[in-house]
């Protein structure tokens, strides 16, 4: 019997934000006792009512697998974007929405469309991971030029999406981890040439409900009627159910349907949808998170800024900010409990992000940031 050749080694997970088990035990230090900036998610907390509505799940029974009642409400939810049921799809997480992307249009790329994804970096390593364990090979375009802020350049991305012809375009909007936000004419643009060859771009929204600027760059009506546009968003950071995991996309009828035949039953779990419900139901939920961004996010620019430290211009729920040697400031911050996003992985060895909590929790990063930058200073 001829056995098959071994599978070369898979390709490495990507890095993420949060607090591992692992580095706490090293550390001798509880969850309880910590602050994560690593995660950006909403301040508040979850609305009110979420953990009543998690304490009535009958956890004896199988959660929906189609998330009707969920579905219905993300809908209605967007109603004044043209959006129906048939646009909706519920995730475990936006996460796993990306992973059903890579594997439909990575799998089977469209017929004149390469099994690749573009992808403009530095970004959310998730799009790169998925994107390879699909088996496809990622094309990318490095924002560098820091005096625009990581900004991109619209017409080298309509240039590189005609020359790769890429099957998925992925774009963060406000990006992560930059903050950097595109405009709506820039992405119906992209759209267009991602339309031109056939393929998909997908507008990852994870941010964009907490950024004051959303009005002026959210595609979730063109997705609903574009056919070459997903709209993915992230309910987890929106509504800080970071430990429940939701998310959705929102596309024309033909894409969720291939989406859908994809997904495996009962991926978003009882509590999670009970959660979603009340979640979205809370009209005045997301105004409050924004103001509260925009509070934490004048005390990190301006402490920072009093340190000499330089901080980009963000449209989202985290500062960038340069720093130095990031993986040292990381590990100190860290033995004291704050745990900040090194953003090596992204490619940024200088620079951290900062997850923006309330603003009491943000003036303790900056103290422990001022005392760790007062005993060494960095260029
Ligand atoms: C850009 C972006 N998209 C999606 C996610 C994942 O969100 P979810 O919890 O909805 O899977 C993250 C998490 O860090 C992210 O940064």
């Amino acid at each position: 019997m001829d056995l098959s050749p071994a599978n070369p080694d898979p390709p490495a997970r990507p890095v993420h934000g949060g607090i591992k088990e692992a580095e706490l035990r090293e550390l001798g230090l509880r969850l309880e006792d910590c602050l994560d900036f690593s995660a950006s998610v909403s301040p508040l907390g979850p609305p009110e009512g979420v953990a009543e509505a998690i304490a009535a799940v009958d956890l004896t029974a199988y959660p929906d697998p189609h998330c009707l009642a969920l579905t219905e409400a993300i809908a209605a939810h967007h109603v004044g974007d043209g959006v129906s049921i048939g646009n909706v799809i519920v995730g475990n997480g936006s996460t796993e929405i990306i992973h059903l992307l890579t594997r439909a249009w990575i799998g089977s790329p469209p017929a004149d469309c390469n099994p690749s994804a573009l992808l403009l970096t530095p970004t959310y390593g998730e799009y790169d991971g998925a994107v390879r364990i699909s088996g496809g090979s990622v094309k990318t375009l490095t924002a560098t030029r820091r005096s625009d802020g990581f900004a991109w350049d619209t017409s080298a991305v309509t240039v590189a999406i005609a020359a790769e012809r890429p099957a998925l375009t992925f774009i963060c909007n406000p990006n992560n981890p930059t903050g950097v936000l595109m405009a709506r004419e820039q992405l119906a643009m992209i759209a267009d040439a991602v339309a031109s060859v056939g393929g998909l771009l997908v507008v990852d929204e994870a941010y964009i409900n907490l950024s004051e600027r959303r009005a002026d760059a959210d595609v979730v009506a063109l997705a609903a009627g574009h056919g070459s546009i997903v709209a993915l968003r992230s309910m987890t950071k929106d509504y800080a159910l970071t430990a429940l995991r939701l998310g959705y996309a929102v596309a024309s009828e033909p894409v969720i349907a291939r989406l859908a035949v994809l997904q495996p039953d009962w991926s978003v779990n009882g509590l999670a949808q009970a959660a979603g419900l009340i979640a979205i139901a809370d009209t005045a939920y997301l105004e409050r998170a924004r103001a509260a961004v925009a509070a934490s996010r004048n005390c990190v620019v301006e402490r920072l800024s009093d340190l000499g430290i330089r901080c980009y211009p963000t449209a989202a729920n985290f500062v960038l900010a340069q720093v130095g040697d990031a993986g040292r400031l990381r590990d100190d911050l860290a033995r004291r409990g704050l745990f900040v996003r090194d953003c090596t992985s992204f490619g940024l060895p200088d620079c951290i992000r900062i997850g923006l909590r309330p603003a009491e929790d943000c003036a303790k990063l900056a103290d422990a940031i001022a005392e760790v930058w007062n005993e060494e200073p960095q260029p």
